[in-house]
C-alpha cells in the first residue's frame, strides 16, 4: 500500500521505517526541512537502537521518502498517519493541539477524496470526532501507539496489541491491510469507538505512572519505617495480579510521555466532570522523588552543596536514549548546580543534547573523568555501562567514596565491600558513621 507519515519525530520515524519494513511504500512528511533532508539521507537525529538501519535500507531501498510537500503527499497516499507531538500546553496542565490541527488539516487539503486519516498522536479524549466533524471528505480513524523510547522498532514491528479506533468497517478493513503481517503473527486487535481508542493510550499511561508512584510513595514509607523497599517490590510483584514491571522505585519518571500525559488526562477528566485528582498526587509524589535527592545530596555534603565537587552519572531520562525532557537527572543536577555545587556530567548518548538545554553544568567525557575528584557520586540514569564499573577503581578516583544510588540498579554489596559509603532511595541508610566532607 502507499502511505504517508506525518511528523517525523520519534513516533513518526519509526513509524514510517517500519510501515516500510511491512513492506509498504512510505513517504514520510515534516515541515522541517532538516530533518527531511537528514531522513532521506539515512541519518535519524536522535538515539534509538536498530531505527538508523532500517531508515538506510529503506532509502536505499526507495520504499522510503521523506518531504516538506504536503501536496505531494496527499496525490501519494491511500492512507496518512498522523504522528505530530501533542506537547503541554504553555501555563496549562492540558495538552497543546496546535500540532495535530495543523497536520490534519494540511493534509485533507491534499488528499484524495475518501481517503482515510489515521491519528496516531496522545490526544485528549474528544478530538478524533472533533477532526472527523471538521474534516468531511475525508475518513478518520484513531490508532494509538504504545512504543517506548529505546524499544521503539521492537514495539512498533511486534506490539503487545493493536487498537483500532474506527467508525465504519471500510476503516477497519484498511487498517488490517496495513497491518496485515503483524495481525497475522498473533498480536492482539482490539477495535473501538473514538472515545474508547483515544482513552486506551491516556488510561494505559496513567496507568504505567501510577505503578511508579505507588512503588515510590512506598519508598518513602521504607525510608520513615527503616524498610527496604527493593526487597517489598520483589516480594508483592510475585503476585501476578500486580506484576514485576514497573515497581522499580527510584528518582522517577520523566521522557516526553508519562508526565505530561497525565497532567493532560487530568486536565481532560475534569473539563468532562470526573475528578482525576490522584494523578496530581502520582505527579506530585514522582516530583518529590527529585527533592528527596537533592536533600540526601545535601545531606552527605555536611548541611550545603556550595562548593562540592559532585559527579551525575546519567542525563538521559531513562538509559538506552538521548531524550532529556523532563529528565530527573538533569533537574537534579541543575539544582545542585543552582545551590553552589560543582557538578559534572556524564552521560553515554545524551551529553550533546544536555550542554545545549544546560550549558551552566560540567560535562565529562567519560565516566572516569566525571568521577575524577568527586566528594559525591550520583547515579540517576540506570545505563547497562554504570552497572559495569568496578567500585574498586573507582575508589581511587574519587576524593571521598560515597554515592547515591538513585535508580536502585546498582550492587550495593560490591561498592560496600570496596569501602564506599553506598546509599539508595527507599533503603535503609548504611550503619555507622557517614564521611564528614572535606575528608
Ligand atoms: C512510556 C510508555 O511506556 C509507552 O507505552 C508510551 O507510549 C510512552 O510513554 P517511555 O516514555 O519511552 O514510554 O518510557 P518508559 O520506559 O515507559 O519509562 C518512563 C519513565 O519511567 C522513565 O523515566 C523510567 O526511568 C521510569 N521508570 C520506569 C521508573 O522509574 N520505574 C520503573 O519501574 C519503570
Amino acid at each position: 500500500m502507499r502511505l504517508t507519515v506525518i511528523g517525523t519525530g520519534y513516533l513518526g520515524a519509526t513509524h514510517a521505517a517500519c510501515m516500510a519494513e511491512l513492506g509498504h511504500e512510505v513517504l514520510g512528511v515534516d515541515v522541517d526541512p532538516d530533518k527531511v533532508a537528514a531522513l532521506q539521507a539515512g541519518r535519524v537525529p536522535f538515539h534509538e537502537p536498530g531505527l538508523p538501519e532500517l531508515i538506510a535500507k529503506h532509502t536505499a531501498s526507495g520504499r522510503l521518502r521523506f518531504t516538506t510537500d504536503y501536496a505531494a503527499a496527499g496525490a501519494f497516499g491511500e492512507v496518512h498517519f498522523v504522528c505530530v507531538g501533542t506537547p503541554q500546553r504553555k501555563g496549562s496542565e492540558g495538552a497543546d493541539l496546535t500540532y495535530v490541527d495543523a497536520a490534519f488539516a494540511a493534509i485533507a487539503e491534499h488528499a484524495a477524496e475518501g481517503a482515510l486519516l489515521v491519528g496516531k498522536s496522545t490526544v485528549p479524549v474528544g478530538t478524533a470526532q472533533r477532526l472527523a466533524a471538521a474534516h468531511e471528505g475525508v475518513e478518520v480513524a484513531w490508532n494509538p501507539e504504545f512504543l517506548r523510547e529505546g524499544f521503539a522498532v521492537e514495539d512498533t514491528l511486534r506490539p503487545d496489541r493493536l487498537v483500532f479506533g474506527v467508525r465504519s468497517s471500510h476503516a477497519e478493513t484498511i487498517l488490517r491491510q496495513v497491518y496485515a503481517p503483524v495481525l497475522d503473527a498473533g498480536t492482539p486487535l482490539v477495535t473501538a469507538d473514538f472515545p474508547t481508542a483515544e482513552l486506551v493510550k491516556t488510561a494505559a499511561n496513567a496507568f504505567l505512572a501510577t505503578k511508579i508512584s505507588f512503588i515510590n510513595a512506598m519508598a518513602e514509607v521504607c525510608e520513615a519505617a527503616g524498610g527496604d523497599v527493593g526487597v517489598l517490590a520483589e516480594a508483592i510483584g510475585y503476585d501476578d495480579r500486580i506484576g514485576r514491571k514497573f515497581l522499580r522505585a527510584g528518582i522517577g519518571f520523566g521522557g516526553g510521555c508519562l508526565p505530561k500525559d497525565i497532567r493532560a488526562f487530568a486536565h481532560r477528566a475534569g473539563e468532562l466532570g470526573v475528578s482525576l485528582d490522584f494523578l496530581r498526587e502520582v505527579d506530585a509524589i514522582n516530583m518529590r522523588r527529585r527533592d528527596k535527592v537533592v536533600d540526601v545530596a545535601r545531606e552527605l555534603c555536611g548541611g550545603s552543596v556550595l562548593g562540592a565537587r559532585i559527579a551525575v552519572l546519567g542525563a538521559a531520562f531513562k538509559p538506552d536514549s538521548d531524550d532529556i525532557r523532563d529528565s530527573p537527572a538533569l533537574n537534579v543536577a541543575a539544582r545542585l548546580r543552582l545551590d553552589g555545587a560543582d557538578v559534572t556530567v556524564y552521560d553515554p548518548e545524551a551529553l550533546d543534547n544536555a550542554r545545549k538545554a544546560f550549558p551552566l553544568l560540567g560535562y565529562a567525557m567519560s565516566a572516569e573523568e566525571a568521577l575524577q575528584g568527586a566528594e559525591l557520586v550520583l547515579h540517576l540514569t540506570e545505563w547497562p555501562q554504570f552497572r559495569e564499573i568496578d567500585p574498586e577503581r573507582a575508589a581511587q578516583l574519587v576524593a571521598r567514596p560515597v554515592i547515591v544510588d538513585g535508580r536502585g540498579a546498582l550492587d550495593a554489596g560490591s561498592w560496600t565491600a570496596a569501602g564506599w559509603y553506598f546509599r539508595a532511595l527507599g533503603r535503609p541508610a548504611p550503619a555507622g558513621e557517614r564521611s564528614p566532607r572535606g575528608l
